[in-house]
């Protein structure tokens, strides 16, 4: 789709600086934002040195508008944490910072953090409140204020009330992952309730840009999407109603998914496959010093990129035992040569 945005979504311990750069030196055309994972902003006052390291310029300056299309994301349950982080990451120079109303996990929940926070509207509209109203955010130039949410804790009719408190500040775009907290990943995507969601925050006057999550894996799955998305009262023949869609783990499948939904077709070739696994590997070790630790890393893409290959089992199986870069890139060799490659 042409007039469509795609992100690429903020997964922890995925989607660093490695695989960002990585990625955009390949299919970075087609994608218009790299959310990073989460930063915890805690009262310490201390971003924790491998979520700094993320978004430190010399691990992303290697694209000189990264401040524009990097958008650093935080983990805070107050405004002030959150005040204190942003206003370091906006000293680094980003230009728009997103807060994370999203994170499902059990331990960030009950620290009123991430989709923690939906579970309190008053609260969390007080939040929103003191962040809107900092010197941070209403300075001249200042940093676009962002939100990734759920919508909500258990049911998806808590979405309602979310809604309408967002549609009360400045957020330049809001992203909505079609889930409740307590779907974690799993289930479908609850589209009806997502449309739903859209129509209250427009209804309210909300008019951030809104990027749809969940579940975005393939052409198919974009044009069901779309197809459902025709009857929102903001939708156009040529506009769906939403600017952006956010790729998460399609995108860890495949790498070329923002490209294949662009253009209508499958795209990726095998040789970039394997330029991409390269590049990556290359990547984590520079700071990675043992094969074996590397390799860690490439599995956790292994665990995705695999569905490009039938009958892959037996190669799988020896990539995962490589215990050296040397067995790593045999195995992967093996793999190239022997199964079918899909595109
Ligand atoms: C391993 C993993 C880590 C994630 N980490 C984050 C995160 O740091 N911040 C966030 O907002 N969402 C995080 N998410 C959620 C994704 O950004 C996204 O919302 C979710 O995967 C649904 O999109 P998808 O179906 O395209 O993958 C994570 C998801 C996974 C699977």
């Amino acid at each position: 789709m042409a007039s469509m945005k795609y992100y690429f979504a903020p997964m922890e311990g995925i989607t660093q600086y490695t695989l960002r750069n990585t990625h955009r030196a390949m299919f970075g055309e087609y994608l218009s934002k790299y959310y990073t994972p989460f930063l915890s902003a805690p009262k310490t006052r201390k971003f924790k040195k491998r979520e700094k390291n993320d978004i430190l310029p010399v691990n992303n300056d290697i694209f000189p508008d990264y401040t524009d299309k990097i958008i650093p994301q935080i983990l805070a349950n107050s405004a002030d944490n959150f005040l204190w982080a942003a206003k370091e990451i906006a000293d680094m120079g980003y230009k728009e910072i997103n807060l994370n109303l999203g994170c499902p996990v059990a331990t960030v929940v009950t620290k009123h953090k991430g989709s923690g926070l939906l579970s309190d509207p008053d609260y969390l509209d007080n939040m929103l409140k003191e962040i809107t109203a900092s010197d941070l955010f209403t300075r001249e130039d200042h940093p676009k204020f962002s939100i990734k949410t759920r919508l909500g804790i258990t049911d998806d009719s808590e979405a309602d009330k979310l809604m309408e408190i967002f549609a009360r500040y400045p957020i330049s775009e809001l992203t909505i992952h079609a889930r409740v907290q307590k779907d974690f990943y799993r289930g479908l995507p609850r589209i009806e309730a997502f449309k739903r969601a859209v129509e209250v925050y427009r209804e309210n006057g909300g008019t951030a840009d809104i990027c749809y999550n969940g579940d975005i894996n393939s052409i198919d799955d974009q044009n069901r999407l779309m197809d459902e998305l025709k009857d929102l009262s903001s939708a156009s023949e040529d506009a769906p109603g939403i600017s952006a869609i956010m790729l998460g783990r399609g995108l860890l499948s495949n790498p070329a998914l923002a490209r294949d939904l662009a253009t209508g077709s499958s795209t990726l070739t095998e040789t970039e496959l394997k330029e991409y696994l390269n590049m990556l590997y290359s990547g984590y070790e520079t700071f990675i010093q043992e094969d074996r630790n590397v390799i860690f890393k490439m599995l956790e893409h292994w665990a995705f990129i695999n569905c490009h290959f039938d009958n892959s089992d037996k190669c799988l199986k020896a990539i995962r035992k490589a215990r050296s870069k040397g067995e790593y890139l045999a195995a992967v060799r093996n793999i190239f040569s022997t199964c079918n490659f899909i595109s």
